[in-house]
């Protein structure tokens, strides 16, 4: 499907319209919040009573780099979500949090997260502005609870002001703070990769090698990592063996059909969130797609993958070319989303 490019719409009635112009890069649009690709179906996170303004946003990003936020004051947000690398944990298969406890799942790339339903690799987490919750409270990572980490903020001059600028009221609630955080985790947009440009229209995006890559994947890939999010957002079984440490989607539903079941990841920027899967067992696409094309668990895979894909030399090779044009460059580094204090 190949949809004009055309300007760029932004969310909410709020938005100043004379800033939304025609191709323009993020940074210069001052007035806008949350981009909305023309060439990306409806996102899914209702903004409620909080349309997105550029305060909560700004609010959010300081408390996603901000360590006051963990009992010892060691850990934000970003210690386990660094830009460069998508904000996934950069090259660590399990991330490490208060006092170098370790968690038991690869921290996933962060982007486009207002068109996710659900959260978490098993879809434990069902709204935006929940989320925030199991990072702060669990024992591996932040350890704080709610009613320490608003005390904290709310002995900071600094962030009383900041919270009384954008939501009117002296005291900073519950509510307060993860609408803060759920705002700036929707502003992160990831849409502008080479990929993204041949997708609307402009066919010397992808080379050659790209273009046979894509319609390999499209034959092979499409029906799980759908297109343009490059995912379908379904729980599936992929050919991984599954270990008794993480039934996946089964220890939410506590259904047994859905034992080793876990959601579908987005494949851009895929190159910087290396290691692969709900555990990091992969180190390099070589490995994943080997996992592709000899699945390790035939018995209870998914039907899409069947036996397994086989691929040529060449084929693979394609493929992989095309999976880097999924790196989104200006999101890696938009000063935007970067830590606001350094
Ligand atoms: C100690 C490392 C660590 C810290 C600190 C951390 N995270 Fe995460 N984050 C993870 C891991 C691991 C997962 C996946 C957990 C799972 O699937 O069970 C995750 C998942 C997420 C997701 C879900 C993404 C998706 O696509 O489903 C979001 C959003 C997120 N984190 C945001 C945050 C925010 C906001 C903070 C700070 C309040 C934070 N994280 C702090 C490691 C961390
Ligand atoms: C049946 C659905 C399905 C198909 C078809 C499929 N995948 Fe996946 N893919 C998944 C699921 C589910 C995961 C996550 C599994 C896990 O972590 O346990 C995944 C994970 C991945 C990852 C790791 C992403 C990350 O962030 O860790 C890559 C890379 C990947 N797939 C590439 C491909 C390629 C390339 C193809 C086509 C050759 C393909 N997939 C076909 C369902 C599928």
């Amino acid at each position: 499907m190949l949809l004009p490019k055309t300007s760029l719409l932004c969310l909410g009635l709020i938005f100043v319209f004379s800033s939304c112009q025609k191709d323009e890069p993020i940074p210069s649009l001052p007035q806008e919040v949350m981009v909305v690709p023309v060439h990306f179906p409806k996102a899914v996170y209702d903004f409620g009573n909080f349309p997105p303004d550029n305060k909560k946003v700004a609010i959010g990003r300081r408390l996603f780099y901000d360590e006051l936020l963990s009992l010892d004051s060691t850990i934000s947000c970003a210690s386990c979500h660094n830009q460069s690398s998508a904000f996934s944990d950069g090259g660590r298969q399990v991330s490490s949090g208060i006092n170098g406890a370790f968690g038991f799942r690869n921290a996933p790339a962060l982007f486009n997260l207002a068109w996710k339903p659900l959260f978490m690799w098993d879809g434990g987490i069902v709204n935006l502005e929940l989320q925030p919750i199991a990072p702060l409270t669990d024992a591996h990572e932040m350890s704080i609870s709610l009613n320490q980490a608003l005390g904290r903020l709310n002995s900071s001059t600094q962030y009383r002001s900041l919270f009384k600028e954008a939501f009117l009221q002296e005291t900073i609630s519950t509510q307060m703070l993860l609408v803060s955080f759920a705002q700036f985790l929707s502003s992160m947009v990831s849409y502008q990769s080479p990929y993204d440009d041949f997708y609307q229209g402009k066919e010397a995006a992808l080379n050659a090698a790209q273009q046979r890559g894509l319609k390999i994947f499209r034959n092979n890939c499409h029906s799980c990592h759908s297109e343009p999010l490059l995912s379908d957002f379904s729980f599936r079984r992929n050919g991984l063996t599954i270990t008794s440490l993480d039934s996946g989607r089964q220890r939410i539903t506590l259904n047994i059909d859905d034992r080793g079941k876990f959601m579908v990841p987005s494949l851009r920027n895929i190159s910087r969130t290396a290691p692969y899967m709900h555990d990091g067992r992969f180190e390099t696409i070589d490995e994943v797609l080997e996992n592709y094309m000899h699945p390790q668990n035939i018995n209870q895979i998914d039907e899409a993958i069947g036996d397994g894909i086989l691929l040529s030399v060449q084929e693979q090779s394609d493929l992989k070319e095309f999976l880097e044009s999924l790196d989104d460059k200006q999101f890696l580094n938009d000063p935007k989303f970067s830590d606001p204090i350094n």
